[in-house]
């Protein structure tokens, strides 16, 4: 079956995201410590990419792990939370935070009706039905040395195959290797 796309849509959908050899995004309890230290200086490309973002785009639960983290890192870009639930935001982001539920198509065209044009989506879950709906441009993954054996996939079940058309990788320090791809439509 061939995978359906909505590459027609005005906002384009990135993934920029770090991943394990085995394809996990975290430790099964959504532990982040086997991530390198960043050395002083570098940060793999993610500032230069952050500054093209207007909406970063997030499953519930990895919100739950970025309000954890000392400094809250989205002040410049419009964050969407998508959740069933009722959230009780930080009072210092109810400004900042949007709750949404439901299809991806039509939280992309919600979107688009606010003015997004580039959006950054971020989680394991969220990653999955966006790229199962034919949403995801283009993905950046940076897969770190290390053999997890457990934890939060990446990818998972598709309809249908995704190509991908390789743009370019890059190797950084403590052996992170950093590949670009671009989804390529399906006829
Ligand atoms: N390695 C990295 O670079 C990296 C990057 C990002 C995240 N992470 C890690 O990944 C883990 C989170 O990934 P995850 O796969 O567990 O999930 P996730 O995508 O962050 O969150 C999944 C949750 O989002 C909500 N959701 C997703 N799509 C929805 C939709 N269309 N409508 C309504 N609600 C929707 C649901 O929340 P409700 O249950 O509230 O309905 C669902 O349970 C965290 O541990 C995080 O630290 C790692």
């Amino acid at each position: 079956m061939s995978l359906e796309t909505n590459f027609h849509t005005p906002v384009r959908c990135s993934v920029f995201i770090a991943l394990s050899l085995d394809g996990f995004i975290a430790r099964p309890d959504g532990g982040l410590d086997w991530l390198p230290q960043p050395e002083p200086g570098e940060d793999y490309g993610y500032s230069r990419f952050i500054e093209t973002v207007d909406t970063v785009l997030m499953g519930r639960n990895t919100f739950e792990q970025v309000l954890t983290f000392p400094e809250y890192p989205y002040a410049d870009q419009h964050v969407v939370v998508l959740t069933t639930r009722l959230l009780a935001l930080p009072a210092r982001l109810t400004d900042k935070v949007q709750c949404m539920q439901g299809d991806p198509a039509q939280i992309l065209a919600r979107l688009a009706e606010q003015g997004a044009r580039h959006v950054y989506v971020d989680g394991g879950e969220t990653i999955r039905r966006f790229l199962r709906a034919g949403l995801i441009q283009e993905m950046i993954l940076t897969r770190v040395p290390v053999l997890l054996g457990r934890g939060i996939p990446l990818f998972g079940d598709l309809d249908g195959e995704i190509p991908l058309e390789h743009v370019e990788t890059v190797v950084y320090s403590h052996g992170l290797v950093q590949s670009h791809y671009r989804v390529l439509l399906k006829g």
